[in-house]
């Protein structure tokens, strides 16, 4: 038997800490989160993708009464960006929660397994590591790439088989 041990690293900023283009972000994704069509969890979230031409690509979750139906903001975000400018590659994300008056909340988000399974594939894809910002009114932490949220991820390239 022999013990693995896997560190993850990130940071952990206060607002007034950011940079200008991570600021505009955040600021964005709470846009966003206001777009959310939450009326079965009331959890509204917001994404902001920045893309490597500058241009930003914000999505919110999409809720639908057959429940698995509805799909998260980060995926919403990244589906469309990859769709709409399938050649550019996707340099960061901020994703956030806002309350029902479109505030942002005390308590950073963190994004489910299967927008982390995205977000691994898209940083694979376009081989850049994407740098993740999880924020909230207090704190904004920021992941330098999707290894840090999704260690040992699943990827088909390493399990093909030759026929
Ligand atoms: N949700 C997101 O949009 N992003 C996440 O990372 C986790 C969950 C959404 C899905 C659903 O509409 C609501 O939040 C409650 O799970």
């Amino acid at each position: 038997m022999r013990n693995h041990e896997i560190n993850i690293c990130y940071k952990e900023y206060s607002p007034s800490e950011l940079n200008a283009v991570d600021k505009n972000l955040i600021d964005l994704a709470i846009q966003a989160a206001k777009n959310a069509y939450a009326p079965y969890s009331h959890f509204r979230v917001g994404a902001a993708v920045l893309l490597d031409d500058g241009s930003i690509i914000k999505g919110s979750n999409q809720e639908n009464a057959a429940y698995p139906s509805g799909l998260c903001a980060e995926r919403v975000a990244l589906f469309y960006a990859n769709s709409e400018f399938p050649g550019k590659a996707v340099l960061a994300i901020a994703v956030v929660v806002v309350n029902p008056k479109g505030e942002i909340l005390k308590e950073n988000i963190s994004p489910c397994g299967s927008c982390r399974q995205v977000m691994v594939e898209t940083q694979m894809r376009f081989k850049k590591p994407i740098k993740i910002l999880l924020a909230s009114d207090k704190s904004v932490l920021v992941f330098d790439s999707v290894e840090d949220l999704l260690p040992l991820s699943f990827s088909q390239g390493d399990l093909l088989v030759d026929e």
